[in-house]
């Protein structure tokens, strides 16, 4: 048993907690029509854990893995906002508890010395053009040894253990971990994403940097240089031309 004690108000309002699932994500999508917002799936380890574009995510004891529903009142185009504060809230977790800093890529992976950490895994369910709910996965290499974690496939992957050299107790980190998400997602219903976004903009490696967009089989470049209102990257091409990024890879 993990006996949390939290300090929240939403995120952690019940918690479904395993010792092995395929994935906390497939067990909180399946769960997230009858739950409230803020339920919780935790999992020592995952079989068949997944990360963006199809990847995998290797999930062994010793790492952590969560999946949060969220029921938002937002709109369907302002989904990456709950990335965003979400990798916020897990980056200031980890510098927190690893007294280590972290920065971040868009849209949602963290990094310790450039070499990811962390990943956020964002799937919605979507009812017409309203958003039903939001399933946020979270998979933080803490206590994995480098030969657990999955292999990164644009740049190299590592561990709090193996970055700061000790252990941390999984309950305590995922106690704090709940209350950032918990502090930012509250602060985010009653006053916006602009904190949040300056936040994310304060941490990136990503910004102001040239950089190409890997979705699929399209490749974009140009400069990173803002996030949008609704927290897509936005490029300037070699001409000037502005895009707005709403997904993808980024390899700088
Ligand atoms: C990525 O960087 O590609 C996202 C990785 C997300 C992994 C987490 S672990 C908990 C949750 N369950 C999953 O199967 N995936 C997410």
């Amino acid at each position: 048993m993990l006996n949390l004690h939290l300090r929240t108000k939403i995120i952690g309002n019940k918690v479904y907690y395993y010792s092995c699932l395929s994935s906390t994500q497939d067990k909180a999508k399946e769960i997230a029509g009858y739950e409230k917002e803020g339920c919780v799936v935790i999992s020592d380890r995952q079989a068949a854990g997944r990360g963006r574009q199809g990847r995998e995510w290797l999930s062994p004891r010793g790492g952590v893995y969560l999946s949060v529903i969220l029921k938002p009142d937002i709109h369907l185009r302002e989904i990456s906002k709950i990335t965003l504060l979400a990798a916020v809230s897990l980056s200031s977790t980890i510098e927190k508890m690893a007294d280590i800093r972290t920065s971040l890529k868009w849209p949602n992976d963290i990094l310790i010395n450039n070499k990811k950490v962390s990943g956020i895994l964002c799937e919605s369910a979507i009812c017409g053009d309203k958003l039903h709910f939001i399933v946020v996965g979270v998979g933080v290499n803490l206590n994995n040894k480098i030969e657990s974690i999955s292999p990164a496939l644009l740049y190299p992957a590592t561990s709090i253990l193996e970055e700061v050299g000790k252990r941390h107790s999984r309950k305590k980190f995922l106690e704090e971990a709940l209350f950032d998400f918990d502090k930012n997602y509250l602060y985010f219903k009653e006053n916006g994403f602009e904190v949040i976004k300056e936040e994310w903009k304060r941490k990136s490696s990503t910004l102001n940097k040239d950089i190409t967009i890997l979705d699929g089989d399209k490749k974009i470049t140009g400069r990173a240089i803002d996030i949008s209102e609704e927290g897509f990257l936005i490029l300037e091409d070699k001409k000037g031309g502005i895009r707005k990024i709403t997904a993808g890879d980024v390899i700088i």
